[in-house]
This record gives C-alpha cells, sequence and structure tokens, in this order.
C-alpha cells in the first residue's frame, strides 16, 4: 500500500485498509509490522488542531502481516470543545481513503465489579449519555463486530465528561446496565453508521468505578500504557483471523 500524501492525494491506496483507532495513552505502534509513513493528522484538510496528552494525532500507514492497515493514534472529543463535525471528520478521511472497517480502541472506568484495571472489554452496545451540544445523537448504537480474545462483553456508557463520575452517577450508569464508561467513540460509532463503515469497539478498562478514588487523566493515561501490550495481542488476533477483512 502507498499511502495517500497530500499533494499526491490518491484514496485509492487505502482500499480494503483496515482503520484501527486507538484511545488515551494506548500505544498500538507495536502492532504494525511494516510502517510505510506517518503522517500528523495537521497534514489533512478539517482536521481540528490542539493538543491532547496521551493523544499523538497521527496516521501511520503500514501492514500488521498480510493486511494493510492505518493506524489512527488519538482523536477528538466533546469535551474539548468541538463539535460532532469536528470529532467525526477522522472518520471521513478513512472514509474518503477507501477503508470500510473500523477498530475503535479507547480506555473506560469498569462499571462491573470484575471489570478492574486491565481488563479489555469487547463492547457489543454503546449507549450515550443526553447532550444537547450532539444534535442527532443516537440513545442506543450497535457495533457490527463483537471481537473475540476478550476478557468480558458489555455495553459501553457515553458520556460528556471531562470530569469522572461521582459514586451517585456511578450507580445510575451501573443499572443503566453499563458494564465500562468513558467520553469517546460513540460519535464516531455513529457516523460510521452513517457512511456504512462496518465497526468494531474495544475497551481497556484503566479503573475501577466501584472503588471511588481521586482520578485524573494522567492516571488513565499511565495505565493504559500497561494495557497496550495486552490490547496489541487481542488486535493482531483479529487481524490475523480475518474477521475484520
Ligand atoms: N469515566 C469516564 N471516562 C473514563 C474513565 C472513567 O472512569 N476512565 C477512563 N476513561
Amino acid at each position: 500500500m502507498t499511502c495517500p500524501v497530500n499533494n499526491q492525494y490518491t484514496p485509492q491506496n487505502c482500499a480494503g485498509a483496515i482503520g484501527i483507532v486507538s484511545g488515551s495513552g494506548l500505544n498500538l505502534d507495536a502492532l504494525v509490522d511494516q510502517v510505510d509513513r506517518v503522517m500528523p493528522f495537521s497534514a489533512f484538510d478539517g482536521m481540528a488542531s490542539g493538543a491532547l496528552p496521551g493523544h499523538l494525532r497521527t496516521f501511520t500507514f503500514g501492514r500488521v502481516g498480510s493486511a494493510s492497515v492505518v493506524l489512527q493514534s488519538g482523536r477528538y472529543h466533546f469535551y474539548e470543545g468541538l463539535g460532532y463535525r469536528a470529532i467525526t471528520r477522522p472518520v471521513d478521511l478513512l472514509y474518503e481513503w477507501g477503508i470500510r472497517t473500523i477498530v475503535h480502541t479507547n480506555v473506560a472506568g469498569g462499571l462491573e465489579p470484575d471489570l478492574d484495571t486491565g481488563a479489555i472489554v469487547a463492547v457489543n452496545r454503546l449507549l450515550t449519555w443526553p447532550f444537547t451540544g450532539w444534535t442527532e445523537r443516537p440513545d442506543t448504537i450497535a457495533p457490527d463486530l463483537v471481537l473475540d480474545g476478550a476478557d468480558a462483553t458489555g455495553t459501553y456508557v457515553w458520556v460528556h465528561g471531562p470530569s469522572y463520575e461521582t459514586p451517585a452517577e456511578v450507580r445510575l450508569l451501573q443499572r443503566w446496565g453499563g458494564a465500562v464508561v468513558g467520553m469517546s467513540t460513540a460519535p464516531e460509532v455513529q457516523r460510521c453508521r452513517q457512511l456504512g463503515i462496518r465497526t468494531a469497539v474495544i475497551s481497556c478498562v484503566t479503573n475501577s468505578c466501584c472503588r471511588p478514588q481521586p482520578l485524573t487523566h494522567d492516571d488513565v493515561i499511565a495505565e493504559a500504557g500497561k494495557s497496550s501490550g495486552k490490547l496489541v495481542n487481542l488486535l493482531r488476533r483479529a487481524l490475523e483471523s480475518g474477521s475484520l477483512r
């Protein structure tokens, strides 16, 4: 695969590649066996500027085994003050490059008592907390694919953030049926549905919401770094099994 370069832009080059999106502090570089090129988000039209710790905001074009991949390291969030179109612009780019399957990874708090730090959850449903800034917000979204090899399967609850949940909010989200809670991914999955892109969602638990404790973005990033190797192994098996083709 040759990669799209701004001034020699050829979307067909990535046709059939699998998109992999990494969340806060997750480093999936070890997944890519052959790196053809790394480009910053800023090289592409319409991408919001700004930095966020734990988000490199680069695209890596390359291969995992025999599969072509585009690894999107980092993403955008509503809590950064961005709107739906800006948050989902990377999905539109991947679509323009010919990508029709995206695995969205993220970090999340564990709502179920047995989902503690380090657990990996294959998400089979997303619920979204009300937020008027996201017009046409779906209450529920189902990813198309649920990957094998995770520690558990369950529901991801999207919240606006950036503050973490109070114990009372945690109890509410648990009653709602959430297995994990996080501040990302749901807008991008909705955009994928609008464009006809197949999706899978994987959450890495960086903290247990059942053990309330002071939590910062830096804590989350530190735990995410420790989970990255386990996530790389799961994604490699999924790519090699052909289930994402
Ligand atoms: N809540 C919301 N988002 C998160 C959490 C959490 O506990 N952990 C990591 N992302």
